[in-house]
């Protein structure tokens, strides 16, 4: 993970990522993530975390943009920008599920305001050899049932 000159987009969707942050429902931990998911169009898709009195169910930032992506249409996935309180990288729950589409995509961490320092990071380098869905597919290297 390194610390580089940040893109005016990308400038753009960091403040973006702190409106959703804002809405995120989060009364268990106060810790508040948004996300902002951009596909090879140019398309945005945010998520923020929504917490649950059941814990085990509480869905991070990334996943609800993905699946928000998904549910429009959107699976050529480019960049992500994520804010959080404390900059945080990418759960490994959300690795696994972000590469299931985009193995390369370009993700930029921030914080709420802007005395955090930004980091940049690869998700392929986040996430090596990730489980993919040629391995499921790979028929003839598992025993018939
Ligand atoms: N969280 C996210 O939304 N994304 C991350 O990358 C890290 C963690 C959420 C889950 C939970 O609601 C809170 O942050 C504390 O872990």
């Amino acid at each position: 993970m390194s610390q580089e000159a940040i893109p005016p987009e990308v400038i753009r969707w960091m403040v973006e990522a702190r409106e959703v942050a804002s809405r995120a429902h989060a009364p268990y931990s106060r810790f508040h993530v948004g996300a902002v998911l951009v596909d090879e169009s140019g398309q945005t898709f945010h998520g923020c975390n929504v917490e649950n009195a059941s814990f085990g169910l509480t869905l991070c930032a990334e996943r609800v943009a993905a699946t928000r992506a998904v549910a429009e249409g959107s699976r050529k996935w480019k960049t992500l920008v994520i804010v959080s309180p404390t900059v945080v990288a990418p759960c490994g729950a959300c690795r696994q599920f972000l590469i299931e589409f985009a193995s390369t995509l370009d993700i930029w961490l921030g914080g709420l305001d802007d005395a955090m320092p930004i980091r940049r990071a690869k998700l392929e380098e986040l996430l090596p050899d990730a489980i993919s869905i040629e391995d499921v597919h790979r028929e003839g290297e598992r025993p018939a049932s």
